[in-house]
């Protein structure tokens, strides 16, 4: 199986490696504009091989696309990171850009790829990326809610004083400080919901730290993170190319689901061979309906800004 990581930045060389040291896919292609980079990430990577023990055959090459032909998955992670005061808003206008060529160009040499989007503002860009390339909606999926769920299921062992793999919870919605939803009301402590355990007050504070938990790490590093982000890139990843159907809340086209159409947002799905299998309709209450429809304003205000990309 074929992966390529276009972008071998912090999120796309993070990814390359937590892909290759768990076995994810038999070979990594790292692709980058800037000369020489992705070729560096790829043979650090490679010289970990004898340490780590793995088989992955990870190279790097300089826009040269017809290194990345017949890939399995292509994780887009091309563009500028948000620098701390920027929002994912922001980032639209040079992101757009950079997102819409590299599908093309992605698309001349992996016709039956399934692309998965990283770059910010993640879900408009994969809006863009769906609109640009007119492929089904099984096969574009933007990477958002496993990060932020991840974060979420950190900051409610916290809370809990207990191991976060005793944790569930997800986070759908917008991939954005004020657009994601954190779930707290469905949240589990081993089966157990966590309103048994924490205060709603203490609830409160976790959504919170949760919905700005890429600003707190972008204040700290002075770029935003990638340990996280590329974990969960590949987690994703994972259960594409292993068929694992995992139930991970990805950003996807919705068509009548959730209330929403003509719109990409992170909603539970099912995540197999085939990209998108299935999206998981939550029985939401009257107030996670109106945050739901109130992200999707903001997110559909966003992809207006796409207007001139897209023409
Ligand atoms: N969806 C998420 O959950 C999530 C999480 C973290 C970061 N991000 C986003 O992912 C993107 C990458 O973040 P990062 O921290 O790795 O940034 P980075 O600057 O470390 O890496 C980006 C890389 O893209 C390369 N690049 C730029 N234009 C390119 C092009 N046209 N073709 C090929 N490569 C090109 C750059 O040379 C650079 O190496 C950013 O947009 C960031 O906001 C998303």
């Amino acid at each position: 199986m074929k992966v390529t990581i276009v972008g071998a930045g912090n999120v796309g060389a993070t990814c390359a490696d937590v892909i290759s040291y768990r076995g994810i896919a038999s070979e990594v292609v790292l692709l980058d504009i800037k000369e020489g980079f992705a070729e560096g990430k790829a043979m650090d990577i490679m010289q970990c091989a004898t340490t780590t023990g793995f088989n992955t055959k990870v190279s790097g090459v300089t826009n040269d696309y017809s290194k990345t032909a017949n890939s399995d998955v292509v994780v887009i992670t091309s563009g500028i990171p948000r620098k701390p005061g920027m929002t994912r808003e922001e980032l639209i206008g040079i992101n757009a850009g950079i997102v819409k060529s590299v599908a093309e160009n992605i698309l001349k040499f992996s016709p039956n790829t399934i692309i998965v989007v990283v770059s910010n503002p993640m879900d408009t860009m994969t809006y863009l990326t769906l609109k640009a390339t007119g492929l089904p909606k099984n096969r574009i999926i933007g990477m958002g809610g496993a990060l932020d769920s991840s974060r979420f299921k950190y900051y409610l062992s916290k809370a809990l004083n207990n191991h976060s793999n005793d944790v569930q919870g997800m986070v759908i919605g917008g991939h954005g400080d004020t657009t994601m939803i954190p779930l707290t009301r469905l949240a589990s402590y081993n089966g157990l919901p966590v309103s048994q355990f924490l205060s709603q007050e203490e609830m409160d504070k976790v959504a919170a730290d949760t919905m700005v938990g890429g600003a707190t790490l972008t204040g700290l590093l002075g770029t935003s993170a990638w340990y996280a982000p590329g974990a969960s890139v590949a987690y994703l990843v994972d259960s594409i190319l292993n068929d694992q159907k995992r139930m991970i809340p990805c950003s996807v086209m919705l068509e009548g689901e959730y209330g929403q159409t003509d719109i990409c947002m992170g909603v539970p799905c099912i995540i197999g061979k085939n990209g998108l299998e299935e999206i998981v309709d939550i029985k939401l209450n009257d107030a996670e309906k109106a945050l739901f429809a109130k992200s999707a304003d903001a997110v559909r205000a966003m992809n207006g800004d796409l207007k001139a990309v897209l023409a």
